[in-house]
């Protein structure tokens, strides 16, 4: 695995970690970290036995944000010229599966990481919130825009002005997670539910994403048209062959991603 300063990077059979690494600031997110994520994603996502990847922190707390040291000093232009948000759409291009494994904090920019991940998967101790309104700022990484798209305008609003934290049991109930699970088996459910998932047809689960998430963003009519797109690609793969081939055997598929 690649020399990073902020992540640790291992596999488990077919599922890639990446687990935030900069306990000393409860994970903020500065630059060089979320670049070395999303670079990680990269390399998974180029790598043919990787099908799932998870995010993770440790047992304390997932991510508090970006990194408001980093920040302090920043203004229009240089945010204008450094352009920090482009590793962020990086993030949006990952096409296979991305689960994040939510203990403690997932605040500011720490809540969006977990925002653009397919899936949230949350210890019963986990709060979310977007507290940037306290700094005299707002979210920046697309917050605003995926809360909203789950929870509606009004509860968005409300939220993120006020910059509260919720519970994992209330940010399920409003849509935004999965699972909450008791702390103590949060990673070990994670890996149950990737594994899981890593066993799907892999070039089934890209088109689905694809189509899921041009749902939020495509009137229906285009987003009818990607879904009856992918569908018929989904033909051109050996894993519905193997897929209808097994149902019809009265066998267990075994998909190989081709
Ligand atoms: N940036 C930099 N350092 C941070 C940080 C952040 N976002 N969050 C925590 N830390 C640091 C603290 O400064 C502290 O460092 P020192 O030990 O050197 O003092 C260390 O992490 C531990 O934090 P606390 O002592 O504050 O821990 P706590 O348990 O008392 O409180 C907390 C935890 C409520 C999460 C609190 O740390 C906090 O409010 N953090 C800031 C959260 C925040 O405002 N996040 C949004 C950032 S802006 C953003 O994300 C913009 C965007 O959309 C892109």
């Amino acid at each position: 695995m690649s020399d990073y300063e902020h992540i640790n990077v291992w596999t488990e059979g077919k599922v890639g970690v990446i687990q935030l690494n900069r306990p000393e600031s409860l994970n903020a997110l500065n630059r060089k970290m979320i670049e070395e994520i999303v670079t990680q994603l990269e390399e998974f996502e180029s790598k043919s036995d990787i099908r799932v990847s998870v995010i993770r922190g440790n047992e304390k707390t997932f991510a508090a944000g970006a990194d408001i040291d980093e920040m302090l000093g920043e203004s229009p232009l240089s945010f204008e010229l450094a352009n920090p948000f482009a590793v962020w759409d990086r993030l949006m291009a990952i096409q296979k599966p991305v689960l994040a494994s939510v203990t403690g904090y997932a605040l500011g920019g720490g809540f969006e990481l977990a925002l653009h991940c397919d899936v949230i998967i949350a210890a019963e101790d986990a709060k979310f919130g977007f507290p940037e309104v306290n700094l005299g700022v707002m979210p920046g990484a697309g917050g605003t825009q995926f809360l909203t798209r789950i929870i509606g305008k009004r509860k968005a609003l409300e939220w993120i002005w006020f910059g509260d934290h919720k519970s994992a049991v209330e940010a399920e109930q409003l849509g935004i997670v999965n699972r909450t699970v008791a702390p103590e088996i949060i990673f070990e459910e994670t890996m149950r539910f990737a594994a899981k998932l890593a066993e799907q047809p892999p070039i089934s689960l890209r088109l689905i994403k694809e189509a899921v998430n041009k749902a939020e963003d495509v009137p229906l009519r285009e987003g009818l048209t990607l879904e009856r797109k992918n569908f018929y690609l989904a033909f051109d793969s050996k894993d519905q062959k193997e897929g209808m081939r097994a149902f019809v055997e009265k066998r267990r598929p075994s998909f190989k991603g081709e």
